[in-house]
């Protein structure tokens, strides 16, 4: 059931989380399933409502930057840096863990990831709860994250008996996750705080894109997928390409001629609204049941590249458009 997170409704919330019950909670990134983060059987329920593999870490949620000593065993200078500048926020710093965190939350690593949101549902909830929280995206595994209380339901239904709604997400694509855990910082997943940001803090930061779990946040084929097929375009959109349609367009810009089936990210162009919308224009498509959605990369800078990353994860391939059709791309 859905509750609107009235003070009434997150006190319900904190008592099902204190009896071990999973709940859906809204964060300023995505929705998050959560469970208590101490308690293995709540965690064990967090990856089989999701549907999720055990070797897939789980992120704890803390309230303040204090829970962070129960959580991580070291916090070198750039990862307090990062903490100072944007904590509470969008950003999951995966730090070495204290020994006493279940294993079965890290996967066994010798590292955990920690977040300390920003949404004040999200933060009312910590503070009562007082004690850190596992929260995934509230997804079956591999489907677009949730950025609505709606869209929990919509993916966890059944599983999942009390979702708290605290309106649509304002980030609406996940944390970026840096990795603090070794000498210098590394992006480990793209997300909701732009690679530039965290560059003015800690200066310039690689970006791994592993290809196999553990070390593969989000990382693995086939993530964020609609159940529509979704290509990535590799032309630019062009209003021409309306008249094949059994297709439904993802664009930053609408420059064409306005349609039904062409869903505009942001028609002023603005990154920042184009990703709080993406996920939930792919829930869109998805209901439009045509034979396949067509994305069109946006320009790769700040949240653009996260943007592009969902979508090339969200895809099965890339089409060119040629002699007035669509046709898969090789490479
Ligand atoms: O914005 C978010 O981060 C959302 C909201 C709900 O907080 N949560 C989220 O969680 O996106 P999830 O579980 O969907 O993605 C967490 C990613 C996973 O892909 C996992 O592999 C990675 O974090 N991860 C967790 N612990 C890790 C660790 N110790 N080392 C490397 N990756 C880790
Ligand atoms: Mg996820």
């Amino acid at each position: 059931m859905i509750y609107s997170a009235d003070e009434e409704s997150i006190q319900l919330a904190v008592e099902q989380l204190k009896l071990g019950h999973c709940i859906g909670f809204p964060t300023e990134t995505v929705y998050g399933l959560a469970g208590d983060g101490l308690n293995e059987a709540a965690i064990a329920q967090v990856f089989d409502i999701k549907q999720r593999p055990s070797f897939d870490p789980l992120i704890f949620h803390i309230s303040e930057q204090q829970d962070l000593y129960v959580l991580a065993s070291e916090v070198p200078d750039d990862a307090r840096k990062l903490i100072d500048a944007f904590w509470p926020g969008p950003m999951t710093l995966i730090l070495p863990k204290q020994p006493d965190i279940p294993d079965l939350a890290t996967s066994g690593l010798p590292t955990v990831a920690i977040r300390c949101p920003e949404h004040e549902v999200a933060q009312k909830v910590l503070t009562l709860f007082g004690g850190p929280i596992v929260a995934p995206s509230a997804n079956r595994f591999g489907r677009i994250s949730p950025t609505t209380a709606h869209a929990v339901r919509e993916e966890l239904g059944e599983r999942l008996e009390f979702i708290l709604d605290g309106g649509p997400c304002g980030r609406g694509i996940e944390s970026t996750i840096i990795d603090c855990s070794s000498d210098s910082p590394k992006i480990a997943r793209l997300g909701s705080l732009a690679k530039e940001d965290v560059e003015k803090i800690v200066g310039p930061v690689e970006i791994v894109s592993s290809n196999g779990p553990p070390s593969a946040p989000g990382m693995l084929k086939s993530h964020y997928a609609p159940k529509t097929t979704m290509y990535l375009a590799k032309d630019p959109f062009q209003s021409q390409m309306l008249a094949t349609s059994n297709h439904v367009y993802i664009v930053l810009k609408n420059t064409g001629i306005p349609h039904q089936n062409v869903l505009e990210l942001s028609g002023g162009e603005d990154l920042m609204e184009a990703a709080r919308r993406l996920f939930a224009l792919m829930r869109e498509a998805d209901v439009r049941k045509c034979q396949s959605i067509i994305a069109f990369p946006v320009p790769e800078d700040g949240l653009g590249r996260a943007i592009n990353d969902r979508l090339v994860k969200a895809a099965s391939g890339s089409v060119q458009w040629r002699n007035a059709s669509w046709v898969l791309s090789r490479s």
